[in-house]
């Protein structure tokens, strides 16, 4: 890599740094892995993201003026973008999270799903092809195409069912999952035919700071905040298997160092719960939190709304191939990573302003002001 400073010691770490190509790193868990990854100080890392309502490089305001961080603002359909960037930094690896990433957003308009989440991971392994196929010597033994995924390819399970392994058949059920779905398929064919070295990673829901809050979990904090209606979908019993970010972020430095080209890893943290569980603990949590708020009990805020159209019923990952095969292990409990984000959440007014203006109201609007409220909570009657 180029030496961008005059000293002998800049010279040599700059030398030794290895360069990943992010893409939506300016996204919840992306913006996460980037400091994750840039803490451990041995790489430097481009950005590509097109800073959708999603993209926020607020989260990265702590790297402004480090030389090892760039970020670029573009679109992962931009072929020639993509390519570009390749031959310019000549990335060892590049770790793919752009994407559209909200169920309820894939149900009211699927079209930018398909778009972002399938032609833009076609885009960006036609490009890694072609860079991969120029790379010779330890430059080549060395690249990886990291794929990030989700567990909801593989569809729903019944409260009796086993958790999700990788050879569990894929069942996608939202517009989401199946974008998803079909681009996993994509990585996996462009590593059968033709060599790409990708590894595909599937999550369960993760939550942590800088989550967008039309994900459930900063959504009910805000709401509970403001003493508005904490709106469950159904009967609230829907489970989810939640992973605090830090711990997904740690699996993918783990799975790019260690992982098999051309397999698949399952990640979760072993903590089913139900919504209604996790919105009663937040609203616990609140509680302890904020004594003084005149929404004391926020329990009282909980409301029955319409369900999601087709709804997943339950999550729930078998993460022992990465545990066993590659040594990694979840370090953070539910009960603390949750305490930690609502503080995240009560400390960082200012990134909650600057992400819950116009746009979001909008959203807010149009997701809950056309769903019926099948039963209001006592204090949002
Ligand atoms: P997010 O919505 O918070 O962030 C997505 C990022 O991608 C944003 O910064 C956005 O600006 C960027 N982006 C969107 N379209 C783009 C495009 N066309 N070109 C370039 N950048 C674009 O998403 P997230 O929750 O951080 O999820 C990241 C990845 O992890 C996604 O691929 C998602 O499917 C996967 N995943 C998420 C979870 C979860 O619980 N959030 C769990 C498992 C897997
Ligand atoms: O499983 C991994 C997936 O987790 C990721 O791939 C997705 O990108 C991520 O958004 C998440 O999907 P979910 O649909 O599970 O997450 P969400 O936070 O939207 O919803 C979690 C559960 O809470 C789900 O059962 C729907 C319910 N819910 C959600 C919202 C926003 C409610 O009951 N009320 C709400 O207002």
């Amino acid at each position: 890599m180029k030496a961008r400073h005059g000293t002998g010691v800049a010279v040599e770490r700059e030398l030794r740094l290895k360069t990943i190509l992010v893409t939506g790193g300016a996204g919840f868990i992306g913006s996460n892995f980037v400091l994750h990854m840039l803490e451990q100080g041995d790489c430097s890392i481009v950005n590509l993201d097109k800073l959708t309502y999603a993209g926020n490089p607020a989260n990265l305001a702590s790297l402004e003026g480090r030389p090892e961080y760039t970020l670029v603002r573009g679109d992962i359909c931009d072929a020639a973008l993509v390519a570009s960037l390749l031959e310019q930094y000549r990335p060892e690896a590049i770790v793919h999270f752009a994407a559209e990433s909200h169920v309820d957003r894939s149900i009211a308009g699927p079209e930018a799903f398909l778009k972002t989440n399938i032609d833009g991971t076609f885009t960006l392994l036609q490009a890694a092809r072609i860079y991969f196929g120029k790379l010779t010597g330890a430059e080549r033994d060395a690249f990886r195409f990291l794929h990030v995924s989700t567990d909801e390819v593989y569809g729903t399970l019944t409260p009796e069912d086993p958790a999700f392994h990788e050879e569990t058949p894929y069942a996608p059920n939202s517009p989401y999952a199946a974008s998803k779905a079909a681009s996993d398929h994509l990585v996996r064919a462009w590593v059968h035919t033709y060599g790409l070295p990708a590894i595909v990673t599937n999550c369960s829901n993760n939550y942590g700071r800088f989550q967008f809050p039309e994900k459930l979990i900063p959504l009910m904090i805000l709401h509970a905040l403001a003493g508005k209606p904490l709106p469950i979908y159904g009967d609230g019993l829907q489970v989810r298997d939640w992973l605090y970010v830090e711990d997904h972020c740690s699996a993918l430095r783990t799975v790019l160092a260690t992982g098999r080209v051309g397999e698949t890893y399952n990640v979760g943290g072993g903590n089913q719960r139900s919504n209604l569980e996790v919105v009663k603990t937040l609203c616990a949590l609140l509680d302890e939190l904020v004594p003084d708020s005149k929404f004391v009990p926020h329990v009282r805020l909980i409301t029955y709304v319409q369900d999601r159209p087709g709804h997943d019923r339950r999550y729930a990952i078998d993460a022992r191939k990465l545990e066993t095969e590659l040594g990694w292990t979840a370090k953070e409990s539910f009960e603390t990573g949750l305490r930690r984000t609502v503080e995240w959440y009560l400390a960082n007014r200012d990134w909650v302003e600057g992400v819950t203006s116009g746009a979001y109201q909008q959203w807010i609007g149009q997701n809950y002001g056309s769903r019926a409220v099948v039963e209001a909570g006592e204090a949002a009657r």
